[in-house]
């Protein structure tokens, strides 16, 4: 009994990850699903692909690494957090598809909610805005929509949950129905202060509580699966941006790290306190240990790789990522070229879900080099807004003034150091890049008692490269004035 075994059911793959018992990651599978969009500003996921990903890629990465389920100690589950999904009790059967945290469809409910008042209530208990990011509108519009589903969810046919929470029931053949504290904490229908479901959310939204999980720590017994063949414990679970708060061990108030995937989410440990933003960020659970939350605050960004992507995909002016950085090098630095990347429209701290991207500054020498420097700063700048953000809710006397990367898009040297220039602070790139990851593997193995406690986890933390800034204060400043005008132009443009 010698590996973890970390399940990573994130946005457009999974992932199946083995670790062993020094922490060290022996084998990796990875499959990619499809994405569906039946409607503009609608995206969905088909649960059975969700669930088929998940059950190759375990079933696959043994193999790979020639063990056998009891070589596996126990399971440790991360995901995409937010995605909504409801099943039918009794035959596991989803009674639609999962509506994806990039799902935009209720953003008119939301905009009721919020003419009639409800907002102030909703972020006092959650932590969260009413946004259609989140879980509650989604599952109540599935309730509303999905033919018979109200009345069946009312009679106690019908389950609700996260990602998390549908794999659970799944590799535990139907007998759990749970989640965790970090992910129960994205629904909009969990009391981040009380730690519990709110009756009074449940009600405005017309949720039977009945169909809601039970909420544990991370590091808990979330059941046995025989998936691999012979029983093996799920202990650890934790939404994907929690877990690499975790694999970071970012487990002192005042520190916080960033992550680069598709979009970026940077978080922020605010310890036992649960900071109300005055900024728009997000206070959340950062992850729950022992019974006791430890809160963070949460900027959420919706493009950030996805730009990278739009460069190869969209504009055609590379071909592969790394790319990228090359051409972004050989820019003409006399341009000042602004990329607002609002695809998708633009999240924290500005949540404006109706303004799209806009490019500032061209002139008839702008090409694909400087699009390229446009497309990775625009990361850059859009971290230094969460953490201008954060530092206004949360003094900085506590803050730690170093940024912990990790996500694909942290490989970039040029990018990192532009990212220490702009933000004008240190930005430590870890040792193990796999942090999502290796942070459900750790709640996993220190729940079996095969990885080392929280303080010896983190002194395990190592880094690989510490970025420092090197830019003057005058050209720093200048050119975040101009994002801002940039940004602050693209919203009004709308
Ligand atoms: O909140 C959404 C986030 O959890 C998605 O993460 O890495 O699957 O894009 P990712």
């Amino acid at each position: 009994m010698t590996h973890i075994l970390a399940i990573d059911q994130g946005t457009t793959s999974s992932r199946a990850i083995l670790f062993n018992r020094d922490m060290q990651i022996v084998a990796t599978e990875q499959e990619e699903f499809p994405q569906h969009f039946p409607a503009s500003g609608w995206v969905e996921h088909d649960p059975a692909d969700l669930w088929g990903t998940v059950e190759r890629t375990c079933t696959a990465v043994i193999a790979q690494a020639g063990l056998k389920a009891s070589d596996v100690v126990a399971i440790g589950i991360t995901n995409q957090r937010e995605t909504t999904l409801v099943w039918d009790r009794a035959t596991g059967e989803p009674v639609c598809n999962a509506i994806v945290w990039q799902d935009r469809r209720t953003s008119d409910t939301c905009e009721t909610l919020r003419a009639a008042g409800h907002e102030p209530m909703v972020v006092g208990k959650t932590g969260l805005l009413l946004d259609p990011y989140f879980s509650g509108t989604k599952l109540k519009w599935i309730l509303d929509n999905v033919d018979g589903a109200r009345a069946r969810a009312e009679s106690g046919e019908l389950l609700f949950g996260t990602v998390d929470c549908f794999l659970i029931w799944k590799l535990t053949g139907g007998t759990v129905h749970a989640t965790d504290a970090t992910n129960a904490a994205r629904t909009l229908l969990y009391d981040i202060h009380k730690g519990g479901w709110s009756r009074s959310i449940c009600d405005l939204l017309d949720i039977p509580v009945g169909m809601l999980p039970d909420v544990r720590d991370c590091a808990a017994d979330f059941g046995e699966t025989d998936l691999l063949g012979e029983a093996v414990p799920i202990l650890g679970v934790a939404g994907d941006q929690q877990a690499a708060t975790i694999g970071q061990a970012c487990f002192e108030p005042g520190m916080m790290k960033s992550t680069y995937g598709t979009g970026c989410f940077a978080l922020l440990n605010t310890g036992d306190t649960p900071v109300a933003s005055g900024s728009r960020l997000l206070t959340t659970i950062a992850y729950q240990l022992g019974g006791k939350p430890t809160y963070a605050l949460e900027g959420s960004i919706f493009i950030a790789g996805a730009v990278i992507q739009w460069l190869r995909d969209g504009l055609k002016i590379i071909s592969s990522a790394p790319e990228s950085q090359p051409l972004a090098e050989q820019a003409d630095t006399a341009q000042n070229v602004i990329l607002v990347p609002a695809f998708t429209g633009l999240g924290a701290p500005y949540w404006n879900a109706d303004c799209r991207g806009a490019i500032f500054g061209l002139t008839r020498n702008t090409g694909p080099a400087e699009l390229a420097r446009a497309a990775l700063e625009s990361v850059g700048y859009q971290t230094r807004d969460l953490l201008e953000a954060m530092q206004a809710d949360w003094p900085a006397e506590t803050r730690e003034a170093v940024l912990r990367v990790d996500g694909g898009m942290t490989a970039s040297d040029w990018g990192m150091q532009f990212l220490s220039d702009i933000i004008g602070a240190p930005v430590d790139r870890p040792g193990i890049l796999e942090t999502t990851a290796l942070g459900a593997a750790w709640l996993a193995g220190m729940e079996a008692g095969l990885y080392p406690d929280q303080q010896a986890f983190a002194e395990r933390w190592s880094r690989d490269r510490r970025f420092e800034p090197d830019m003057a204060d005058h050209d720093r400043d200048a050119r975040y004035e101009a994002w801002k005008r940039a940004v602050h132009a693209t919203i009004a443009a709308v």
